[in-house]
């Protein structure tokens, strides 16, 4: 057994055995919690710290073990199960060992028996931990240049992993500035395929007439001005990725090949007759509504949903504000540092400014708006005067309402309620002593809301 300290949980009704199986796994140095009713142990582990080892009585009232055992390792797939009896049956042995048991021991449990099969489980604890770490390990790698820690950006962050250790057509859908390019360098370093090439094409930048040529190739003479054979990108990605950017942009020739390769993986030159195999995995990104297009007839529905097998949201950053001052200060140190400036630190009315304000250009403005303050900024200070006008004029609409006459009452007194909402981060008793009424009239009014617009609310 190693150094590390292993935690085991017993759940056994029978005080008397469930005590002397604790004593043993003390003097084995096992850190324990002992529950006398399976509920108990069930309601305290789903919550807290998991253990990594579970012996679990068969008979109890209530639940039986083997109920007992679905249910942990259907939160906790990794836990070790040992069940125990006093009957010993084969039907009961068999059982156990189907629903995912590790062993299962007959009572009462001696310390013989216990040291044996602790030998055995904890180098299974030691490999289980093993994976794990080098799991996250790989993942803050994968994902170490995305700078964000936001809930949504931590869920994209475990998401990006998974889906980077798969062959899946990955479509990265989010406004301009969030990030999508930094995602598909993610998904493609994170793959077995990041020896190979990782081509990356802005479909919104080839004109339409080359698109063709460009991606598929051509064999000398296909058209005038081929004066010799060229591969295409989808050849030259073979065993990698390529990145079609823009997507959405992709002429209607294009997009037939397009598909011609996610159904086969072939590729024809432009010019030949031949066909030719490749293995390539394809990302795309769009900052369009490509629901439209399709719409408008101007992208093919069925590539769509080929394209479209895992989509990756990225959040604007207006909904990550979490992220904001933390982004800020690292884009400006690397511009203070870059352009030689002393460091600059930021105003807490200032960095209010940078969290009310929508961004449009997302993380791509803020860098931008760093870059701009780092060579710009000639105090040590940065107060809410040294940013550009846009972000006043943000402070002042999200603080003022413009409402044109004849608008019912009604409508006004909800659009108060609700901006009022939104400054105190949805907080109802604040609000209500903000605005001067009750909460219970804010709730009031919020039921009358149609759903979609009806904010979280805290107290
Ligand atoms: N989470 C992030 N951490 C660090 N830098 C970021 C992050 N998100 C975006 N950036 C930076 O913002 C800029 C824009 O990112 P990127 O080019 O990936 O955006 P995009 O979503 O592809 O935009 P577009 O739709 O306009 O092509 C880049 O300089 C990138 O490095
Ligand atoms: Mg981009």
């Amino acid at each position: 057994m190693s150094v590390h300290t292993y935690r085991a949980i017993i759940v056994d009704d029978d005080i008397d055995c469930g005590n002397s199986l604790n004593t043993l796994l003390i003097r084995k140095g096992i850190q324990t919690t002992y529950f006398d009713h399976p509920k108990k142990a069930l309601d305290t582990i789903l919550e807290g710290h998991p253990p990594d080892l579970a012996f679990i009585d068969l008979r109890m009232p209530t639940f039986d073990g083997i109920e007992v055992l679905k249910r942990l390792k259907h939160h906790l797939p990794d836990l070790t199960c040992i069940l125990m009896s006093g009957v010993g049956t084969v039907d009961s042995a068999v059982e156990a060992i189907k629903y995912g048991a590790h062993d299962f021991l007959l009572k009462p449990v001696r310390l013989q028996t216990l040291t044996l099969l602790l030998e055995k489980v904890c180098e299974k604890i030691d490999l289980h931990r093993e994976v794990r770490r080098l799991r996250e390990e790989k993942a803050n790698l994968t994902t170490s240049h995305l700078i964000g820690n936001a809930p949504s950006m931590a869920e994209l962050k475990r998401r990006i992993v998974t889906v980077s250790q798969s062959d899946a057509t990955v479509l990265v859908l989010g406004e301009s500035g969030t990030g999508k390019e930094l995602i598909v360098d993610a998904l493609h370093n994170g793959s077995t395929r990041k020896k190979k090439n990782l081509i990356k094409i802005n479909c919104g930048a080839i004109p339409h007439e080359l698109m063709e040529a460009e991606l598929f190739g051509f064999e000398k003479g296909a058209f005038t001005g081929a004066v010799q054979a060229k591969p295409g990108l989808f050849e030259l990605a073979d065993g990698g990725t390529i990145f079609l950017d823009e997507v959405g942009e992709l002429p209607q020739s294009a997009q037939v090949k397009t598909l011609r390769v996610l159904q086969d993986q072939i590729i024809t030159r432009i010019g030949s007759t031949k066909s030719k195999k490749v293995n390539v995995r394809l990302i795309s990104a769009t900052n369009k509504d490509l629901y439209q297009a399709i719409q408008k007839g101007e992208f093919r529905e069925d590539l769509f949903y080929r394209l479209n097998v895992i989509p990756i949201h990225v959040p604007p950053l207006r909904e990550r504000t979490d992220d904001i001052p933390l982004l800020f200060r690292l884009f400006l140190d690397r511009y203070c540092t870059q352009y030689h400036k002393a460091e600059k630190i930021i105003g807490s009315k200032a960095l209010a400014y940078l969290i009310q304000y929508p961004w449009p250009g997302n993380v791509r403005e803020l860098e931008h708006l760093c870059e701009q303050l780092a060579l710009t900024c000639r105090s040590q200070w940065i107060r809410e005067e040294d940013l550009p006008n846009q972000f006043r004029d943000a402070k002042q609409s999200a603080t003022t309402l413009t409402v044109p006459l004849g608008t019912p009452l009604k409508h006004i007194t909800q659009q108060v309620i609700q901006r009022t909402l939104s400054l105190t981060g949805h907080n109802v008793t604040e609000a209500a002593r903000i605005l001067n009424i009750h909460p219970k009239t804010i709730r009031r009014q919020l039921k009358e809301l149609p759903q979609e617009t009806n904010p979280p609310i805290s107290l």
